[in-house]
């Protein structure tokens, strides 16, 4: 059986260059996937990601913000994940549910069990088989983006570092609570390095399917 598959981390933690290099390892072994990305992934969820990140909407309502997350995620899982996986493709996907938990649950102070009663609405309780969770400090990261000048700054990446601590101790949180799913991946190391462990603990997970 194919694997749902989700990337996670802060601002800066390198997960869509590590993501195009993890999709060259499925190219080369002729194994079906599909790349996507939340919020987005669909033509009304870039729609709804366009609200949501846009500078533009500063008054947006915290709630707002995470039922539009879960919004976009709904119409993502209908039209394209749910699709893909009965079709045996793998579905490796930039950001999922543990990004509403960490940003809007623990960030934003709506409480992750909060969210996660909106989300299961939203996705009849379908998790990932696996979660990558990119794990560097804060700091580091915003450092990366600051450095990377071709990358758009959104709405979010705006938040004071305080937010940016409170989405890793989120996914601190989350990485405890859900020890299975979600393996923490050194995301200080070189990219390289980052993509090899990642891979491993891929591998490992495909051959017991
Ligand atoms: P994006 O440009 O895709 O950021 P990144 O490259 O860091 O993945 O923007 C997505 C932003 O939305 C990012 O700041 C994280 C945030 N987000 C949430 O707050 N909640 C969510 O449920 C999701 C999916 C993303």
């Amino acid at each position: 059986m194919a694997l749902f598959i989700t990337f996670e981390g802060g601002e800066g933690s390198g997960k869509s260059s590590a993501l195009k290099k993890i999709i060259a390892y499925f190219e080369e072994q002729n194994i079906p996937y599909i790349l996507t990305r939340e919020p987005g992934g669909t033509p009304i969820g870039e729609d709804i990601r366009n609200i949501l990140l846009s500078s533009q909407n500063k008054n947006m309502d915290i709630r707002t913000e995470a039922l539009l997350f879960a919004a976009s995620r709904r119409q993502h899982l209908k039209e394209k994940i749910w699709p893909a996986l009965e079709k045996n493709i793998y579905v490796l996907c930039d950001r999922y549910l543990d990004s509403s938990l960490a940003y809007q649950g623990n960030a934003r102070g709506l409480g992750i069990d909060e969210v996660l009663d909106v989300n299961r609405f939203a996705t009849e309780d379908s998790l990932p088989d696996l979660t990558f969770f990119f794990d560097i400090a804060p700091e580091k990261g915003l450092e990366r983006i600051a450095q990377n000048e071709s990358r758009e700054v959104n709405r979010l990446d705006k938040e004071a570092l305080d937010f940016h601590h409170k989405v890793y101790d989120g996914y601190v949180k989350l990485a405890k609570r859900y020890p299975k799913r979600i393996v923490r991946i050194d995301a200080s190391q070189d990219l390289e390095h980052v993509v090899q462990d990642c891979l491993k603990v891929l591998k490992e997970r495909m051959e017991q399917e």
